[in-house]
């Protein structure tokens, strides 16, 4: 069973970009079971552990005791921005290009670390009422980035199509927006892409996959096009002074 504080616990942890580990450890806590046990309502929080919650990420400590529905508060800047790595690599170029253009404020979430699960095995309960996968952490992803100024999504190719991750998370919008439709115009206004692959020659219906997704504006994908730069699969995009200067034109205000 789920709690009202376990479900705010996982959402502040999730719009700091921390695993369950690194939370936990914050907290004094010698295990990530601690805190997953108290995101899923196992366990309660104790009194000692919200207090230093409270005073590390200066909570708003109403924002704590409102309805489920009222996120914690106070953890982020509102004026930061969230970066969304759908990488398989922990610091391929992905990563590379998010914290080349991250401020000290920004958060970045790799989406191969934090608890997914794929469509599948279902009945289509997403179209009905509630994804059966909605415990896992892609809903309250998507809820957290509606609460950054910019969400930026980064996408890497892999055979030719968006990664597997991408997939992942694109049907999964499904169930949030379904719930949430309010919020489309929202999420889309804030939303960027940053497409990591080798050209459009090569491969015309890469980009246009992704332009799906922001209803066809191209100004809100930044392409970096590694073969037109001479870059092999593994060669670091950030190491191009050319590439650079094209990632750093991509304002992300
Ligand atoms: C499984 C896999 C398949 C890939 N397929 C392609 C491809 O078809 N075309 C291409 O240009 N690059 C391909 N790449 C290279 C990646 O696009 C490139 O390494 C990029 O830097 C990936 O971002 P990352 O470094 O953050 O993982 C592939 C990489 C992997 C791991």
């Amino acid at each position: 069973m789920e709690s009202k504080i376990g479900n705010k616990v996982k959402k502040l942890r999730l719009s700091l970009g921390m695993s369950q580990e690194e939370f936990g450890k914050k907290l004094g806590y010698t295990s990530r079971s601690s805190i997953n046990k108290i995101e899923k309502g196992i366990n309660d929080i104790s009194y000692d552990k919200l207090i230093l919650l409270i005073k590390e990420y200066n909570i708003d400590l109403k924002s704590i005791v409102d309805d489920e529905n009222t996120n914690i508060s106070n953890a982020h800047d509102k004026n930061s921005n969230i970066y969304i790595s759908f990488s398989g690599r922990a610091e391929g170029n992905c990563f590379d290009i998010a914290h080349h253009l991250m401020n000290k404020k920004d958060t970045f979430i790799p989406f191969k670390d934090i608890s997914y699960n794929p469509c599948s095995n279902c009945n289509y309960e997403c179209f009905k009422e509630a994804c059966k996968y909605r415990d896992d952490e892609i809903y309250s992803l998507i809820e957290t980035s509606l609460t950054y100024k910019n969400i930026i999504l980064l996408v890497p190719m892999y055979c030719s199509n968006p990664s597997s991750l991408y997939f992942i998370f694109s049907e999964r919008m499904q169930d949030f927006f379904n719930n949430n439709s309010n919020k489309w115009n929202t999420f889309l206004k804030k939303l960027k892409i940053i497409a990591i692959f080798g050209s459009e020659e090569e491969t015309p219906l890469f980009i246009p996959t992704l332009l799906q997704l922001v209803n066809g504006d191209n100004s809100k994908i930044l392409k970096i096009e590694r073969h037109k730069f001479n870059l092999k699969m593994d060669d670091k995009v950030t190491e191009n002074k050319e590439l650079l200067n094209k990632i750093d034109s991509f304002i992300i205000n």
